[in-house]
C-alpha cells in the first residue's frame, strides 16, 4: 500500500486516540488544568488511561482515572466520590505545584498530600503520580485507592478499598470494605458500618500483591507467597486490561478485558454465593439467590421496607409487638420460610436446642419471648434475637427452615409507604459515615486523655480521697435493732430492685442525720457468713464518685440487709423516661461519662474486679447533684450467681443482656460493656431501647428497637433524624454522633472486638 494513502488513516487514528480532546505529552507541567464538561483530560502515553472529569448522573462529574480505550470507560479511581463536582469545575496543577480540585462553587479540595510538585505524570499503568524536581514520587493515586486496584498496585498493610453504593449509578462510598488489616494481618471483607467482624477473610500475615503478570496473592514480610488468590488468567497478559474491584454487593473480584473486546470477564471471585456478604439486605431484610448468579432483597414476613426506593436499606416491623407482654401469644403466629436461614450471629444468636423436630422448635420460640425467630436443620433449633440482620435464601441454605414470629393484628397504620427522608444525596453525612472509625478513634483519644493523663489522674484521685469519707462513717456491721429504728420499722419503701425491697432510713451519727437506703435481700443466701462477708468487704472497699457507697450490712436471723448512702434524685430510669420535661443534653452527657467512669473503676481500677451483670437505667441512681452512681454492683456474686458459666436464672434484663450470656461461654466484663452500650444509646437518644407503650402516630421509627434504628440511620446517612426533635442535641451533633458510634461499638455481638471500658 502506498504510504500516501495510509497517511490519512494514521492521522485519523492519531486524532482519534490522542487528538483534540486529550493532552498526551507525558509530563503535565505546572499551571496545567482540565475542566469538567469540556472533554479535556490527561492521557497516559499509550492512551489506555485518562485522568479527567468522569460524567455521572445529574450532570455531575468525578475527578478520576478511567480505562479510556474501551467502550465501558471503566472508572478505577476517583478523588471526590462523595462530593461530585458540577460542570466547569477544574483540576489544576498549580504554578506552585499543588494538585487541586476547584469546585465551580469555589470550594477547593486538595487532591495531593500538600508537598509541592514539579510536574505530574499519568502513567501507562493507570497510576497518576506527582514528582519533585529530582523525579522522585511525592504523591500517587495508587496510594489512595477507592474500590479498585490495578496491576502493580496491590494493597499494602493497613490499606482499604470501599465498595461504591450502586454499580455504575452511584459511585459514593458504599457499605462494604476490603481491608488488609494492620494489627493482625488478615485480608477481610466486612459490612463495616454494622461493626461486622467480616464475612470473608484470609488469615495470613502479609500484604496483597497484584503482580505485573496479573496474579493476586499474599506475601509475608519476607516476600514469600503465603496465599494465592488468582488461579488462572488468559495470556498473553499484555493483550488484556486487568482490574480487581470490591463490588456493591460486597464481593471482591478480578476481571480481564481483551484490549479489542467489548466486556469485562470474571477471572476470580472471593466467593460465589452473592448472598454471602453480611447485612447485604439490611436489618430485617432477606437476600435471595436461587442460582448463585442473581441476588434480590426482600423484607422478612411482617416487615416493610424502610425506603421503598432502596431495598438495600432494610426493613422495619409493620406492627410493634411486645412478645413479653401477658397474653401476647394470641396476637402472633409463627411463619415458615423454606430453605432459608438467619446466618451467623451478627447481632446475636440466643441458645440452641438439640434433638427437636420443627414443631418443638416452633414451640421453643413461642415460649421464649426474647426470641423473635429460629432456624431449624438437622434436629437443631437455633433461636435468634431481635434484630435479624443476615437472613438469606440461597444455594447454601437448602434444607434449612427459618421460623419467624409475625403479629396477626391488622396494623393500626396500614401499610402506607413511609414518608422517607428523601433528602438528596448528602455528601457531608456520607463523609462523616465514611469516617466512623476516625470518629471512634477521636472519641477514644478524648476519653483516654482523661484516664491516661497523669494530671487528670491525680485530680480524679484527689477528688475520690476527698469524697471518700465525707459521709462520715466507715463500712461496718449494724444490728437489726439499729436498722429497724433508722427506718422507723421499715415503713417507707423506696421501691423494689431486682434483689429485694429497699427502704429509706435516717441514722443519727455524731449529732448529724445521715440519710440511708436499706436493702433487704430476698433470695436464699447459700453462702456461709464468712463467704458472704468476703464478698461484702470487696464491695465495701470500693470508693468512687460514680458508685453508690455501701455503708454497712446486717446479718441476723436469716435476714440479710445492706445499708447504702441515700440517693435523693431516684433512678436514672425515672429521670430519663418518666419525666414530663426531658432532661438537658449536657446533663445527660455528664451522666453517661460518669457511668463509664464508674464501670471502668469496677472493671479495672478497684482491688478485685467486679462484673456488674445487671447494668440498666434502674440500677443507676442520682444523688442530689444529679451525679450518676451505679448501684447493686457485686450483688450477682454476693447472691451466689456463678459468673463463670451460663446462668439460666438471668439477672440482666432482656434488651440489655449481651448475646454471649446465653451461650456456653464464660461471662466477662464485656457483658457490662454491652449493657452500657444499650444504655448509652438510650441516654443520648432520650428514649428506651424498645418502646413498650407506644403512643400512636407520627414517628414510625419509634417502632424499632433503638440500636437497630440508630444503625439504620447511620447506614442511610441521616443520623440526624434520631434526634431531630431535640435542637439542643442537634447543635452539638458531632458529640452526639461520636457517642452514638461508641454505643454501637459497645453492642457488637461478638465480645472480642467489643471494646473494654479502659478503651473507651
Ligand atoms: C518531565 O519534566 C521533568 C522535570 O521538568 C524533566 O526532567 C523530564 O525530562 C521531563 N520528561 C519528559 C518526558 O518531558
Ligand atoms: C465531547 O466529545 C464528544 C465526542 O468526541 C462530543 O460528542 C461532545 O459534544 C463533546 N463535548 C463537548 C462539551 O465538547
Ligand atoms: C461546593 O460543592 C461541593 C460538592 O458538591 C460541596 O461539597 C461544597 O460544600 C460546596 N461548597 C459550597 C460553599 O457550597
Ligand atoms: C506473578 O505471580 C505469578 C504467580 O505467583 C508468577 O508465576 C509470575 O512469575 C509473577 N510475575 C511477576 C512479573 O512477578
Ligand atoms: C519485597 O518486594 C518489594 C517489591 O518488589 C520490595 O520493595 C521489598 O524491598 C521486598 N522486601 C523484601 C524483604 O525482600
Ligand atoms: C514467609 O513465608 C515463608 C514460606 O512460608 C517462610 O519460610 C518465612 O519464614 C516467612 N517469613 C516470615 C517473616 O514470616
Ligand atoms: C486489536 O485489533 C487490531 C486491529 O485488528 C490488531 O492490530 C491488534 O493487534 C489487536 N490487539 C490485540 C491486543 O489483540
Ligand atoms: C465477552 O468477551 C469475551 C472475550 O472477548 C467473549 O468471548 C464473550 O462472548 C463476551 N461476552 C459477552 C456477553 O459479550
Ligand atoms: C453455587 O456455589 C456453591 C458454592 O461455591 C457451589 O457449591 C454450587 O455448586 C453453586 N451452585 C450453582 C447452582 O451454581
Ligand atoms: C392483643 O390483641 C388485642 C386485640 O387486638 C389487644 O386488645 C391486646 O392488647 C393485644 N395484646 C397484646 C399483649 O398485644
Ligand atoms: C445436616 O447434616 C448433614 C449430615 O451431617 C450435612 O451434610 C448437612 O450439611 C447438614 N445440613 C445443615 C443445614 O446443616
Amino acid at each position: 500500500m502506498d504510504l500516501r494513502t495510509l497517511l490519512p488513516c494514521v492521522l485519523a487514528l492519531l486524532v482519534n486516540l490522542y487528538g483534540l480532546h486529550g493532552q498526551t505529552s507525558p509530563n503535565i507541567s505546572l499551571g496545567s488544568s482540565i475542566t469538567a464538561g469540556s472533554n479535556t483530560s490527561w492521557r497516559s502515553p499509550s492512551g489506555d488511561y485518562a485522568f479527567g472529569f468522569y460524567p455521572i448522573s445529574g450532570g455531575l462529574y468525578l475527578a478520576g482515572i478511567w480505562f479510556d480505550k474501551i467502550p465501558a470507560k471503566t472508572l478505577v479511581w476517583t478523588a471526590n466520590r462523595d462530593s461530585p463536582a458540577e460542570a466547569r469545575s477544574t483540576v489544576q496543577l498549580t504554578a506552585a505545584g499543588r494538585l487541586l480540585l476547584n469546585y465551580f462553587n469555589s470550594t477547593v479540595q486538595p487532591i495531593d498530600s500538600g508537598v509541592l510538585a514539579s510536574f505530574g505524570l499519568m502513567q501507562d499503568n493507570g497510576n497518576f503520580v506527582l514528582k519533585d524536581a529530582n523525579s522522585a514520587d511525592i504523591w500517587q493515586s495508587f496510594d489512595s485507592p477507592t474500590d479498585t486496584i490495578l496491576r502493580g498496585q496491590g494493597l499494602a498493610t493497613g490499606r482499604k478499598l470501599y465498595s461504591n453504593s450502586k454499580g455504575t449509578i452511584d459511585y459514593s462510598t458504599g457499605n462494604f470494605m476490603l481491608e488488609m488489616q494492620s494489627f493482625d494481618g488478615k485480608l477481610v471483607l466486612s459490612a463495616y458500618r454494622f461493626a461486622d467482624p467480616g464475612y470473608w477473610l484470609i488469615d495470613t500475615r502479609g500484604s496483597l500483591v497484584f503482580n505485573l503478570s496479573g496474579f493476586m496473592y499474599i506475601v509475608n514480610s519476607s516476600n514469600d507467597t503465603v496465599y494465592s488468590l488468582t488461579r488462572n488468567i488468559p495470556t498473553p497478559v499484555e493483550d488484556y486490561y486487568h482490574r480487581a474491584t470490591i463490588n456493591d454487593h460486597g464481593n471482591f473480584q478480578q476481571f480481564v478485558h481483551h484490549k479489542n473486546g467489548s466486556n469485562w470477564t470474571l477471572v476470580w471471585s472471593a466467593f460465589d454465593d452473592p448472598c454471602t456478604a453480611n447485612s447485604i439486605c439490611g436489618v430485617y431484610g432477606m437476600c435471595s439467590s436461587p442460582d448463585n448468579e442473581t441476588q434480590t432483597c426482600n423484607c422478612l414476613p411482617g416487615h416493610t421496607p424502610l425506603d421503598p426506593d432502596n431495598v438495600f436499606k432494610g426493613c422495619r416491623p409493620k406492627t410493634v409487638m411486645n412478645y413479653c407482654a401477658e397474653n401476647s401469644r394470641d396476637n402472633f403466629t409463627v411463619e415458615l420460610i423454606e430453605d432459608a436461614d438467619f446466618v451467623s450471629d451478627t447481632l446475636g444468636d440466643l441458645s440452641h436446642v438439640d434433638n427437636v423436630d420443627m414443631e418443638e422448635c416452633k414451640k421453643a420460640i413461642i415460649d421464649d419471648c426474647n426470641s423473635l425467630a429460629a432456624s431449624w436443620a438437622n434436629s437443631t433449633c437455633r433461636k435468634k434475637r431481635t434484630p435479624l440482620v443476615n437472613a438469606k435464601k440461597s444455594v447454601s441454605t437448602k434444607g434449612i427452615k427459618a421460623l419467624i414470629k409475625v403479629p396477626i393484628k391488622v396494623p393500626i397504620n396500614p401499610d402506607i409507604p413511609k414518608p422517607t427522608n428523601k433528602k438528596k444525596f448528602n455528601s457531608r453525612a456520607f463523609l462523616e459515615i465514611g469516617s466512623i472509625i476516625t470518629a471512634i478513634l477521636a472519641f477514644l483519644f478524648g476519653v483516654a486523655a482523661i484516664y491516661y493523663n497523669p494530671a487528670a489522674q491525680r485530680f480524679i484521685k484527689r477528688k475520690y480521697s476527698l469524697t471518700g469519707n465525707t459521709i462520715g462513717i466507715n463500712f461496718r456491721e449494724f444490728t437489726f435493732q439499729e436498722l429497724q429504728e433508722a427506718t422507723n420499722g421499715f415503713n417507707k419503701a423506696l421501691g423494689r430492685g431486682s434483689s429485694g425491697q429497699v427502704y429509706k432510713g435516717i441514722l443519727l451519727l455524731n449529732n448529724t442525720h445521715i440519710e440511708i437506703a436499706v436493702k433487704q435481700l430476698e433470695s436464699d443466701i447459700e453462702k456461709s457468713r464468712e463467704e458472704f462477708m468476703t464478698e461484702l468487704k470487696i464491695i465495701g472497699r470500693t470508693h468512687h464518685k460514680n458508685l453508690v457507697r455501701l455503708l454497712g450490712f446486717c446479718i441476723e436471723n436469716d435476714q440479710h440487709l445492706l445499708v447504702y448512702e441515700f440517693m435523693s434524685n431516684g433512678t436514672l430510669s425515672d429521670f430519663l423516661f418518666n419525666k414530663i420535661e426531658s432532661p438537658g443534653w449536657v446533663q445527660r452527657v455528664d451522666m453517661a461519662l460518669g457511668m463509664a467512669r464508674g464501670l471502668l473503676y469496677l472493671h479495672d481500677e478497684c482491688h478485685t474486679q467486679i462484673i456488674h451483670c445487671d447494668i440498666k437505667p434502674e440500677n443507676v441512681l442520682l444523688d442530689r447533684n444529679y451525679t450518676a452512681k451505679i448501684s447493686d454492683f457485686g450483688l450477682s456474686k454476693l447472691l451466689n450467681k456463678d459468673q463463670t458459666r451460663t446462668d439460666t436464672n438471668l439477672r440482666g434484663t432482656a434488651g440489655y443482656i449481651a448475646p454471649e450470656w446465653l451461650r456456653n461461654v464464660p461471662v466477662t466484663t464485656k457483658v457490662d460493656v454491652y449493657s452500657f452500650g444499650v444504655m448509652l444509646l438510650e441516654i443520648i437518644c432520650g428514649r428506651r431501647h424498645i418502646e413498650m407503650n407506644r403512643v400512636e402516630e407520627e414517628s414510625e421509627e419509634d417502632d424499632l428497637f433503638l440500636p437497630v434504628w440508630v444503625v439504620s440511620c447511620v447506614i442511610s446517612g441521616n443520623l440526624e433524624t434520631v434526634v431531630s426533635h431535640d435542637p439542643e442535641v442537634l447543635s452539638d451533633f458531632e458529640r452526639f454522633e461520636r457517642m452514638a458510634m461508641v454505643g454501637l461499638w459497645c453492642i457488637n455481638p461478638d465480645p472480642i472486638p467489643r471494646p473494654s471500658m479502659n478503651k473507651l
